[in-house]
């Protein structure tokens, strides 16, 4: 079975803690069903996701989202067959957006969908390290 790895990022539409956490929720039981890890990164002007796992459950579940009306401008940033899952304990972390990533006016200048890969790729890495140190 070919693990995949796919981020994205967009802008919420009607952003609240009600939608946050219901769209949390949602995700989290899906995920749980379809052997689906990942990180949503998330404030009022961005999210920005991970998700990895089966080929066909990742294609799946982010065709849904793009289909869902919570959020606009679905930008695909990332899709690559991973080794390993940065987050193979979390059915869907929440973090909200962390002082070393962006101010609210470089999001507003699209900074995130002018990251690398690469780039794209150290910021969930530092979040997993994050989690790994912090969340038990
Ligand atoms: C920002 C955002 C992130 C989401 N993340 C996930 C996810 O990780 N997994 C998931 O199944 N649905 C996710 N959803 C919800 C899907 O868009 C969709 O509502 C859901 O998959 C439909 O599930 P249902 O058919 O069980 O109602 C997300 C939605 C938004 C707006």
């Amino acid at each position: 079975m070919k693990l995949m790895q796919l981020a994205y990022c967009s802008q919420p539409f009607g952003y609240s803690l009600e939608i946050l956490s219901a769209i949390l929720v949602a995700s989290r039981a899906n995920n749980r069903k379809n052997d689906i890890t990942g990180a949503l990164i998330c404030r009022s002007d961005i999210f920005l996701q991970l998700l990895e796992g089966p080929e066909q459950q990742v294609k799946n579940t982010f065709e849904a989202i793009q289909n869902d009306d919570r959020h606009i401008n679905v930008h695909h940033l990332i899709n690559q067959p991973v080794e390993k899952r940065l987050f193979p304990a979390w059915a869907m972390k929440d973090d909200p957006v962390k002082t070393w990533m962006w101010s609210r006016e470089e999001v507003s200048n699209g900074i995130v969908k002018s990251l690398s890969e690469k780039e794209i790729e150290e910021v969930f890495l530092k979040l997993a390290k994050e989690a790994t140190i912090f969340d038990f």
